[in-house]
């Protein structure tokens, strides 16, 4: 599909590169969508959702973990730090971490969401008026955003990384991004992520199949967003949420599965779909702790050291630039 000649009148241009990407994704042998269109505003209302839900413990540990040994992480951190944030959303995970650094040099949140950013950066200013907030909007994935904003003077540069999102990358991907990190830092300069662990299969799938449905919600709500800004019509009674756990590629992915054969128009587009086939919309890597470290290691950081929960759920690392 050419872009110029896009058949949906007077949309965005970020409209026009969605329906690029989904044509593009669909027409695929294994059909798939990039999984960052889960997050419109239902979607990323519903991740909220999953966040707290019994089933999806990795939130829950991660903060079980900050909470714990903040004190000791702001340590590693020092005095006069300047904390980076990529794709921040409502600043909400660096709020206490914050509150704990000693004078922190500034805090710059990013993320694509304009709205959401500036409302964080409101809140973080009420709450730490003397701390120098810099909101940067724009995708963190690309290289040229981060020379987009300038830095504070500062001891030193610490990108935090929570949430386990960098196991939504693909190893190459999340390689590519963590060498981008790399080259925005100085020796000496650090990265405090978050990772989810591997581990038994049956908690990995009852994390993303959870027995109140919501994350099925989420994965099938892709299909409506289709539906509302691209002109599909997906019968959403067709696809089933799958989530499972790939041992070997050491990820859990979510699908739609086609529940009988049928066509879908999307923009006027017809895709086919045969029964039993699927959509990949998601992959969620699962890493060891010396995986992890392994690959800190191929992009230029020295792992300091790590903090887990007591199952060894959850893992947050604090790496340094070699
Ligand atoms: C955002 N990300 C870390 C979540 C995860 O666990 O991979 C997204 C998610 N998908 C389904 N449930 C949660």
């Amino acid at each position: 599909m050419n872009m110029a000649t896009s058949p949906l009148d007077h949309v965005s241009p970020e409209t026009n590169v969605f329906l690029v990407d989904v044509i593009h994704g669909l027409r695929q042998a294994q059909k798939t969508l990039p999984c960052k269109y889960l997050y419109d505003e239902t979607g990323s209302r519903l991740f909220e959702k999953i966040c707290e839900l019994r089933d999806y413990y990795l939130t829950r540990t991660e903060a079980e973990i900050f909470s714990r040994y903040l004190s000791n992480m702001a340590e590693h951190i020092g005095q006069d730090a300047l904390i980076i944030e990529p794709g921040a959303g409502n600043c909400e995970k660096v709020r206490p971490l914050l509150q704990q650094l000693d004078s922190p040099a500034g805090y710059i949140p990013t993320d694509i969401s304009p709205e959401i950013l500036l409302a964080a950066r409101a809140e973080i200013e009420a709450l730490l008026p003397t701390l120098s907030v810099q909101a940067a909007v724009g995708d963190f994935t690309q290289k040229a955003f981060w020379n987009s904003f300038d830095c504070p003077p500062a001891s030193k540069r610490v990108i935090f990384f929570p949430g386990s999102t960098i196991g939504n990358f693909d190893p190459e991907q999340a390689r590519a991004l963590l060498a981008i990190f790399t080259s925005q830092l100085q020796p000496g300069d650090g990265l405090l992520i978050g990772t989810d662990l591997d581990k038994d299969s049956v908690i990995l799938e009852r994390a993303y199949h959870d027995s109140e449905h919501v994350t099925a919600a989420f994965n099938k709500n892709l299909l409506t967003r289709i539906n509302s800004e691209l002109q599909g019509n997906f019968d959403l009674s067709l696809f089933a949420h799958r989530a499972f756990y790939h041992s070997l590629r050491q990820r859990v992915e979510m699908h739609l599965v086609c529940l009988r054969s049928h066509d879908v128009t999307i923009a006027g587009e017809r895709i086919h779909f045969r029964e039993g086939e699927t959509i990949h919309t998601e992959n969620s890597h699962k890493y060891s702790l010396n995986g992890f470290r392994g690959l800190l290691e191929d992009t230029g950081f020295q792992t300091v050291t790590h903090w887990t929960d007591r199952e060894c759920r959850y893992a947050i690392h604090y790496a340094q630039v070699a």
